[in-house]
């Protein structure tokens, strides 16, 4: 059996056992490919996991860049309590429709903000609302701005928010320090600044399953 046949059936076994699928989760992504969307989700276990980092946060507030059909919006999403707030930024005007239905269906419509429009264009009309501290921001947009997006999660963020960076390995060229791909630049200036920022304390981990050879960061917003 090939290495990436294994770690999918891994994942498998994983995510049947602890992420298992519902069924808002599984039409939200059936409807997302209807509609042409690419399958670019997080995985079942990865949303899962995210859900869990909402809840040991505590998260009242949670903020996300990149949204696409909103399948890791409702793994954050089911994580508020009743009066929490998950805002969430999409480029694209059609993700963003596939996203508004399929979280009406979740019943996060009145938990959730679908903005659309260029990140870097959203959150500075985000910041201009002085909105609470999000306790956790999840980057999973265009890499190239990784950087951009975690100087904006810093301040929007407060002391102990949490700050998720996705697919951060980049098939392993994030540790070129030659290449000249947007996404791998992005990446490398988003995990230096987290490394070198005194506000921020983080860690990266590279991960295979569901999504081949993968990884994400993780930053804690220290004082
Ligand atoms: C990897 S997908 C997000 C996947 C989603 N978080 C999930 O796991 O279900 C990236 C999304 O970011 C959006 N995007 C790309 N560039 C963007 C930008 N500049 N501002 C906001 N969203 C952007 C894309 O249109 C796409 O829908």
């Amino acid at each position: 059996m090939s290495d990436a046949r294994l770690w999918h059936e891994v994942d498998d076994y994983f995510t049947d056992r602890l992420a298992p699928g519902d069924d808002v989760l599984d039409a939200t992504l059936r409807d997302s490919e209807a509609a042409g969307l690419p399958s670019i989700a997080v995985a079942p276990n990865q949303g899962k996991l995210l859900q869990l980092l909402a809840q040991i946060q505590g998260a009242r507030h949670i903020l996300e860049i990149g949204t696409l059909g909103g399948y890791s919006t409702i793994w954050l999403g089911r994580a508020l309590p009743p009066d929490g707030r998950l805002i969430t930024l999409e480029y694209d005007p059609r993700h963003a429709e596939v996203a508004s239905r399929n979280l009406a269906r979740a019943g996060l419509d009145k938990l959730v903000e679908v903005r659309v429009g260029a990140a870097l264009e959203s959150l500075p009309r985000l910041a201009d609302e002085n909105p609470p501290p999000f306790d956790l921001v999840f980057i999973d947009a265009d890499k190239a701005n990784n950087a951009h997006y975690v100087e904006w999660a810093l301040k929007l963020t407060s002391t102990g928010s949490l700050i998720v960076l996705d697919n951060v390995v980049r098939g392993g060229r994030v540790a070129d320090p030659d290449n000249t791909d947007p996404d791998v630049v992005g990446t490398r200036a988003a995990l230096e600044l987290i490394g070198s920022h005194p506000r921020l304390s983080g860690t990266a981990i590279q991960t295979v399953g569901a999504k081949d050879y993968d990884g994400f960061a993780l930053a804690r917003v220290l004082a």
